[in-house]
């Protein structure tokens, strides 16, 4: 499996993952992705094999160059459980320390477990630390944004 820079050839592969990730991921306009891509290419990756789009991982570096943000994150519903989403995560991870930046943050729906632990298990792994930052509730949805030193 290759991790890679998100392309516009990329993008209905990308909307139809996220839109089976649904309730806890949406999928936006092409534009959004291109522009994504486009300008972001280091954070906003997806996980392919043999031509196949699997994941997709979209972060933002803060303007203030401080944290990346992960927006978005999504496995093919019939891929996951294989280690894609980890290996997403820990490849935007990699991109944030070449950029010197010290601090991830996640928003992660409350009633996400299966994020929550995967987010968990890498801050394990890292030995790293998680603290909540702050919350945010949305039309029918309340998210913790979690900070992640790495
Ligand atoms: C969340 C998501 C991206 C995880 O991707 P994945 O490739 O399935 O997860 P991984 O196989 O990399 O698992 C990594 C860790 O997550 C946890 N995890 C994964 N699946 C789990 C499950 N069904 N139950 C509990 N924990 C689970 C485990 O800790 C796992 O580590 P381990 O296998 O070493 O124990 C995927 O489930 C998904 O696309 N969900 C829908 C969209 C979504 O919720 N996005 C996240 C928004 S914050």
């Amino acid at each position: 499996m290759n991790i890679r820079g998100l392309q516009d050839g990329d993008i209905k592969a990308v909307r139809e993952i996220l839109a089976q990730g649904e309730p806890f991921v949406a999928s936006y306009q092409n534009y959004i992705y291109w522009m994504l891509g486009r300008n972001f290419p280091s954070t906003c990756l997806v996980a392919e094999k043999n031509g196949r789009i699997l994941g997709y991982i979209g972060a933002l570096l803060s303007a203030e160059k401080q944290t990346v943000f992960v927006w978005q994150i999504a496995v093919k519903s019939d891929e996951r459980g294989r280690q894609i989403g980890r290996r997403l995560l820990e490849n935007v991870v990699i991109a944030a320390k070449n950029m010197g930046i010290t601090q991830l943050e996640i928003g992660i729906n409350d009633e996400n477990i299966i994020c929550r632990c995967m987010v968990e298990k890498l801050v394990q792994d890292l030995e790293s630390t998680i603290t909540e930052k702050e919350k945010y509730k949305g039309e029918g949805f309340c998210e913790r944004v979690y900070r992640i030193l790495i």
